[in-house]
């Protein structure tokens, strides 16, 4: 057991002014559940983060329920919260295997009618967020996984349209939105494996297209334990390289819990390993956010998706501050 270090409303500066002062966007996603239920998470949430990102309300198959009928009601609740609160707002996604509404993958729809639909879906929700969605998942983890990643051809977009649904993708959000920083998102890819090559190669590919891409998101779910090496160094230098920016998109440490509640020790290394993630954000070049998938374990995906693992946030379940967030502080402060 770990005795927690209090309520985060204390003297210092909060994580929000300190991420202001380093022209950081600091994000948490948002489970829009709690935004309206509980008081004290809309009031933490806008007093430590300068961004948010829908954890799911902006994904297509919660705003796309037809051709040219959408729903826009939890999105626009969303980005009203932003406006409201002075806060960035990030697009989590437009196109991702997952998230394919279930009237177009039943709908029988020809390859060319699949293009038309996305095309028009894409200029929807984008023209619709313009000039406040400030950056966007065009398209979230496309390269599949293994010792030698490709597409993912089995993705719904992939058999539809083919390969070049993702120029596609770029080309129309770039269209209905000429000012949004428009980015390729995935998970794994945040060393030199063969994961984070194939996102490099990806994007290097679009950028000598002429396709309009402005970065890459690194997820970021780790596992309790990890610390930066060389080889992140090396992976977003390279990227950098390139001219693109970077994100931290999703950050989590998770840890696994053996009798229920985390160890101090656990907490510490989880401490030492946002430490890490957000030190190379501030230290290497090209980084423009960091954001957390969610801010305190109460809510969390993780407990859900990885059974016997959780407490992966910078806030326990109370939204008391764990050694996470201190460690973030600290970062920010150095
Ligand atoms: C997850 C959400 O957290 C869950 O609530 C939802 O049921 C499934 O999606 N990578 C992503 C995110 O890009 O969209 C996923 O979010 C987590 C993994």
């Amino acid at each position: 057991m770990y005795q927690n270090e209090g309520a985060v409303a204390i003297a210092q500066d909060t994580l929000r002014l300190l991420a202001d002062r380093r022209d950081l966007l600091l994000g948490a996603a948002v489970d829009m559940h709690p935004l309206s239920t509980e008081p004290r998470y809309a009031e933490i949430l806008s007093r430590e983060f300068n961004t948010v990102v829908a954890e799911n309300v902006f994904k297509p198959h919660f705003v796309w329920a037809g051709p040219d009928d959408y729903r826009w009601d939890n999105a626009d609740r969303l980005a009203q919260f932003a406006r409201e609160n002075g806060m960035a707002l990030r697009g989590h996604t437009l196109v991702w295997h997952q998230a394919v509404p279930a009237w177009l993958q039943a709908g029988g729809y020809t390859s060319s009618e699949v293009r038309r639909l996305l095309e028009d879906y894409i200029h929807a929700i984008v023209s619709r967020y313009r000039g406040q969605v400030c950056d966007w998942d065009v398209v979230n983890e496309a390269i599949a996984e293994g010792d030698d990643p490709g597409l993912r051809e089995n993705s719904f977009w992939f058999k539809a349209i083919g390969p070049e649904y993702i120029d596609l993708a770029f080309r129309w959000a770039h269209e209905a939105d000429p000012n949004a920083r428009l980015y390729y998102n995935d998970y794994e890819a945040e060393d030199m494996r063969p994961k984070g090559n194939a996102v490099f190669a990806l994007v290097k590919g679009l950028q000598k297209r002429g396709v309009p891409i402005h970065g890459v998101g690194l997820q970021c779910h780790l596992v309790n334990g990890w610390r930066v090496t060389d080889e992140h160094r090396q992976n977003v230098r390279r990227i950098a390289d390139l001219g693109l920016t970077w994100q931290v998109t999703e950050c989590d440490i998770r840890m696994q819990l053996e009798g229920g509640a985390p160890t101090r020790e656990q907490l510490e290394t989880q401490a030492a390993g946002y430490h890490d993630v957000i030190e190379l954000c501030l230290c290497e070049p090209g980084c423009r956010g960091f954001l957390c998938w969610g801010f305190t374990d109460k809510h969390s995906w993780i407990p859900e998706f990885r059974q016997g693992w959780g407490a992966a946030l910078p806030l326990d379940e109370e939204y008391c501050a764990k050694p996470a967030y201190r460690a973030i502080q600290r970062a920010l402060e150095s």
